[in-house]
């Protein structure tokens, strides 16, 4: 008999009531000109970041000197971001060579049809990716349990969903697993996700929430994509522990990197401080040792 699969209930972290709080001031906020605001600040060419984070891989890639994937993570579509907020990211994009996009969860802030409304920005971003566009989702991306409208609306621009589940880019060793959310999914099945991994290969893990780090950490596994936490998106002293625990940008878990990403959008409130809002460009690169079986 094959040993039993982690199997858990969703625990939902954000009340009825306290999801309803953020709503109504996000929606005061808009009514304000916060999601152009927002935008003009955090998310035009000269303002979003684009953070560099090159991982050697220990094998050969095929004919490319290295392999670029663009994280994007935490967009939380809505009243405070949307389609023309996403516009000059995917512009800015669209100059760095980028090999394949993986997208980290939290497409959304409460509504399924705000994801489903990036439809054009997300397809023009999958095209540019000559290796594929995949995603997991984030605990937001649950809200009603209707985030397979989302895959609905996406799968035919692109984007592959790994929801517990692996895929490979290309015919490179290179594979992209996907865990569904630790906190919300319904199933989460680490097992699963990395069954067509082949031993020997390399893995990059997408997971939303870091806190499942030390689990996914393993021999083979260069690196852990996640976001979650906003990077504190308000990093204060004294509002510092309201979100999400904040492990870092960049933490080595033995051998896998875990790479934690400050996200594009907001909750709550549209605003910043000491945090940039960025995309990920993880290099994966020739050199280093050859990645051991798990
Ligand atoms: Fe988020
Ligand atoms: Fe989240």
């Amino acid at each position: 008999m094959p040993p039993a699969r982690p199997v858990r209930q969703p625990v939902r972290r954000h009340s009825q009531g306290r999801l309803a709080l953020f709503d109504a001031v996000e929606g005061t906020a808009a009514l304000l000109g916060g999601r152009a605001w927002y935008a003009r600040r955090w998310l035009s060419a000269r303002r979003l970041l684009l953070r560099r984070e090159v991982v050697p891989v220990g094998c050969a890639l095929g004919s490319h000197s290295r392999v670029r994937i663009a994280q994007l993570s935490d967009l939380h579509a809505g009243r405070l971001f949307n389609a023309r907020s996403l516009e000059p990211v995917v512009d800015r994009l669209l100059g760095e060579g980028v090999d394949a996009v993986a997208l980290t969860g939290d497409f959304i802030a409460h509504e399924v049809e705000a994801g489903v409304a990036l439809r054009q920005p997300l397809a023009r971003l999958a095209r540019a990716a000559p290796l594929g566009a995949y995603a997991v989702f984030g605990n937001h991306d649950y809200r009603g349990r209707r985030e397979q409208a989302l895959v609905q609306a996406l799968s035919s621009e692109g984007w592959t969903f790994l929801r517990n589940d692996a895929a490979r880019l290309g015919d490179l060793p290179l594979w992209l697993s996907g865990i569904e959310d630790p906190e919300e999914g319904r199933l989460v099945d680490i097992q699963a996700a990395r069954a067509p991994i082949p031993d020997g290969a390399v893995e990059v893990c997408l997971c939303h929430n870091p806190s499942a780090g030390p689990a996914l950490a393993r021999p083979g596994c260069v690196a852990i994509l996640s976001g979650h936490t906003h990077g504190r998106q308000i990093d204060l002293p004294l509002l510092r522990d309201l979100g999400p625990r904040h492990p870092g940008t960049r933490v080595q878990l033995g051998p896998t990197r875990l790479v934690v990403s400050r996200g594009l959008g907001v909750v709550g409130v549209p605003l910043r401080c000491r945090v940039p809002a960025e995309v990920v460009l993880l290099d994966l690169v020739p050199g280093g040792e050859p990645p051991p079986s798990p």
